[in-house]
Parts: structure tokens; sequence; C-alpha cells
């Protein structure tokens, strides 16, 4: 069976064809980076227009990639939560639309699995990469979230969160210091480029939430903290002490991501780490946690960077695994702002493991 997956949950369209196996046949990744870049951030009701004139193409783009007619398709995943209301209502509709006409089933899948789950798929052209045994512990990186988790199985219900963020998601703060520093939007590529020339002792900088027997993170005091340095300095110019500066943040997001990850292996005795989420393409975090696993005895697995940021491949795999069960929601896909996933306090929300309405 081959499963178009769709994505419109924040500022990119995406669609892609994927086998159940994890095989790619296409993947098509639609960027609105320009058309946020001028207001410092992901702008809601922009991102709807914009899937609204894109999403049509890009899915006419995956089947032309994929070199497959619509009628190949055997079934449709798309992402239904979390994400921006408008945003995923546009891709929700699409494939709804492509489900009834085609008479194909349809499921609605959380974004953050896919991210979870993003570490099986397989590109044309790459060498075959390892991958990991259930159980595993997934450190997950976004823009809008951070958490780790022990995941014993592709269900949503064999995902157990472990700790989260209590405030910025590590991807949000990379945003934000970037915003600060007058770098742009999205900063985590910018910073990444910059950090490579920079000294990370070159600027003090406290460390984030440093216990390590704690598997929760805490980013804002980081970011305040580079805002004290930027009023009591003013904002470095294109200068060796911008790169500093930008390489001591990231050491500190870096160290705290990869330090509590390795932790949560030993504590939960499963000698498996997984990275997802866009901050996974960070290089000095795939450097350093390949480092560590290396000294605890743990194997990493991290996806290739086009699957560590935002696509529809992790979600048409997510969905295949379900659709290959029978499995069909087209009688209803329940949309929400907010992952199914357990929570701890994310900016207050929640308490640990409460499960969400509907999750
Ligand atoms: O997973 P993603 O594409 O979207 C969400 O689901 O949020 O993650 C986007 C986030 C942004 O905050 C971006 O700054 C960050 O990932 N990011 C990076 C890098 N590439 C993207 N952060 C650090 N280093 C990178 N190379
Ligand atoms: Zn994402």
């Amino acid at each position: 069976m081959l499963v178009l997956g769709i994505e419109t949950s924040c500022d990119e369209t995406c669609a892609a064809v994927v086998e159940p196996s994890g095989r790619v046949l296409s993947d098509v990744v639609h960027s609105q980076v320009e058309l946020h870049a001028p207001y410092g951030g992901v702008v809601p009701e922009l991102a709807s227009r914009d899937h609204l004139r894109n999403a049509r193409p890009v899915v006419e783009a995956a089947l032309a990639r994929a070199g497959v007619p619509l009628s190949a398709i055997g079934g449709i995943s798309v992402t239904c939560r979390p994400g921006l209301s408008g945003a995923l209502l546009v891709g929700v509709e699409l494939a709804q639309a492509l489900a009834f006409a085609r008479e194909v089933p349809i499921v609605g899948v959380d974004h953050l699995v896919g991210h979870l789950l993003a570490v099986f798929l397989e590109f044309p052209g790459e060498s075959a990469r390892p991958r990991p045994e259930f159980p595993f512990i997934a450190l997950l990186v976004s823009g809008g979230h951070t958490a780790l988790y022990r995941v014993d199985g592709p269900d949503l219900s064999a995902v157990r969160e472990l700790g989260a963020t209590r405030d910025d998601a590590a991807g949000e703060a990379f945003d934000k210091v970037a915003k600060l520093l007058g770098l742009g939007y999205p900063g985590g590529p910018v910073i990444d480029r910059l950090a490579k020339e920079g000294d990370p002792e070159g600027v003090r900088l406290s460390a984030p939430m440093p216990s390590k027997n704690s598997a929760e993170f805490s980013f804002s005091g980081l970011k305040a903290n580079v805002a004290r340095y930027v009023e009591a300095h003013g904002r470095p110019g294109d200068d060796q002490r911008l790169r500093d500066l930008c390489a001591a943040f990231q050491r500190r997001v870096v160290d705290t991501l990869v330090r509590k990850s390795v932790a949560a292996t030993q504590r939960e005795a499963v000698p498996r780490l997984v990275i997802g989420g866009g901050v996974a393409a960070n290089r000095e975090l795939r450097e350093r946690a390949q480092a560590a696993c290396d000294r605890a005895g743990t194997k990493l697995f991290v996806p290739p960077l086009r699957a560590c940021t935002d696509n529809a491949a992790m979600i048409a795999y997510v969905g295949a695994l379900r659709l290959q069960r029978g499995e069909d929601d087209s009688s209803a896909i329940e949309m929400s702002p907010e992952t199914a996933l357990f929570q701890v306090t994310r900016k207050g929300r929640g308490r640990r493991g409460e499960r969400l309405p509907g999750g």
C-alpha cells in the first residue's frame, strides 16, 4: 500500500508518498520562512492562507515525484494535532476531500509522534541506516516542544513522557535568542552556523536546569541571561563577540539536552537514544550526543537532516502503521492545538501524567 501524507500544522506545506516499510518515494516541503521572516515569527493568519495556496500543488508535486497517479494511493494520513487551528484545517480538509473522492481510508496523526518515528524513514539514494528496536528513549526537540519520552512501541499509548520543558522549547529558545541578537527567523540554523566559529567559553552564561536527576528542562533563564548580556554590553555587531555569544548559548542548551538524555537512558536501563524534531538538525547536538552515547555504551539514532525539521514523510509513515491494521478515521478527525502525548507543565498547562481531553 502507498500512503499519501499531508502536513500543514505550522509554517511548512508538506506532502509525501511513503510505503508502510518507511521507504520514501517522494517528500515535498514548501517553506513559508520568507513569508514570516519580516515579523520575526509565524503569523497564523498568513500561514493558513499560504497553505491554501500551496496545498494542492504540493500534493501534485509529491505524486509526480513518486511517479504514481492519485489512484495508486491506498490511504491518506494527515497531521491533526498539535498546530495552528487554521493551518491544520487546510491539510485536514484537503486530505478528507481526497479520501472521500478516492474512497480510501484516512487517519489523523499527532505531529510529535511523527517526529519520534522519523528515524524509521528510508530516503532514496541513502545508504541503509540502522533502525532502533523498541523500547528506546526519545529526545524530542522542536520549535514548540521539548521533552524526553520512553517509547515502548509505535502507538501513542506506548509513549510515556519522562519530563518536559517547564517554559520555552529548545527551538523556541534558539528563535528568541536569535531575535534578541537581530539574527532573524528561524534562529536555529543561523546560531548553529555562527556558533561553529565562536568560543563557547568566550562569554559566561549560566547552565539551564543543570540537575541530571531531573528530566525536566527550562530555557527561559538562559534566554534572560542573553538578554541581560545584550542590555549590559549592547547587541554585538557582526564580529567575534557575536559568534562567541552564539557558541556559549548553544553549548549550554546542547549540554543540558545531552546530559539529561543519557541520564534518562541509564535510569530506564534502555541503551538506545533517538533524537527528533527541528533542533535535532543542530550540528553540535548531533556531535556531542554521539560522543556522550559512545562513552555511555548507548546507541544513538538520529534521522537525516531533512527528516528532523517538519515534513510529511514522517506523518505518512505513522499513519501507514495504523492504516495497515485497517484503522480508519473517516467518520471524524479531531483537531487540536495540543499534542495527545502526556504533558507536564508547559507554561502551566496540564499536570504530570494527566491525559489531555481526546488524547
Ligand atoms: O520540528 P520543527 O521543524 O517544527 C516544529 O514542529 O516546531 O522545528 C523547528 C525549530 C525552530 O525553532 C528552529 O529554529 C529549530 O527547529 N532548528 C534548529 C536548527 N534547525 C532548525 N535549531 C538548532 N539548530 C539547527 N540547526
Ligand atoms: Zn515539527
